[in-house]
């Protein structure tokens, strides 16, 4: 072998190292940012998979009042069940101080709503009534019934639950001589959209349903 042919071969073995070299880079690379697809593609998967993030998304909701007129309602849900949202009329409000001796709790002293709501509208604002339309005694939806004089003689609007007979005023507080032992609960909401709208967020943790 002449020297001049013992330097190509060397120089092609080199050509073939830097070859090999290049290629395990470019393997190293392209795998490092399949993994990094991977990851930026997994984090909203996996983050579906939040148990918490999931459920507080699944419990707003969110509710267009603008059209209730005074005197009206609206009813919807909330986690698949029953949300009344009323529009109170002054002379609806002014039923609530009317039957108090009749109420087992009228000061809303067990926790059915959150603390802005321990008022005797039960509301952030007098005029409106949010609430989880379930009986306290076994979960039946009470009918929302304002009219005077229908349910009783001294009937002065509120709800009726024919299931067992319990009756509630126009804030959802329960008659003394009903089977439900609490006030139907109010949840968490906000007014949003300059009051427009309302967003139920979830229910206090004290406050039970039924
Ligand atoms: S469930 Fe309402 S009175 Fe029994």
């Amino acid at each position: 072998m002449s020297v001049k042919q013992d330097k190509d071969e060397k120089d092609s073995e080199v050509l073939d190292r830097k070859e090999l070299s290049k290629r395990r880079f470019l393997t190293a690379t392209t795998a490092a940012l399949g993994t990094a697809g991977i990851g930026v593609l997994a984090v909203p998967f996996v983050k579906s998979l939040e148990p918490d993030a999931a459920a507080a998304a699944a419990s707003v909701v969110t509710v267009d009042i603008s059209e209730i007129p005074p005197g009206g309602h609206l009813t919807t849900s909330w986690q698949q069940k029953p949300l009344i949202i009323v529009h109170r009329t002054p002379e609806m409000l002014a039923t609530l101080s009317q039957v108090t001796s009749q109420l087992k709790d009228p000061d809303n002293k067990v926790p059915q709503q959150p603390s802005y709501a321990q008022n005797i509208y039960r509301s952030r604002k007098p005029e409106w009534l949010i609430m989880m339309q379930v009986c306290t005694h076994l979960c039946c939806s009470p009918t929302y019934d304002p009219k005077k004089g229908t349910v009783s003689s001294t009937w002065l609007g509120g709800f009726f639950c024919a299931c067992h007979g319990s009756r509630y005023d126009l804030s959802g507080r329960v008659m003394s001589g009903s089977p439900a032992p609490e006030n139907m609960v109010v949840p968490e909401y906000t007014f949003i959209e300059g009051g427009k709208s309302i967003q139920v967020t979830g229910l206090d943790k004290k406050s039970k349903l039924c």
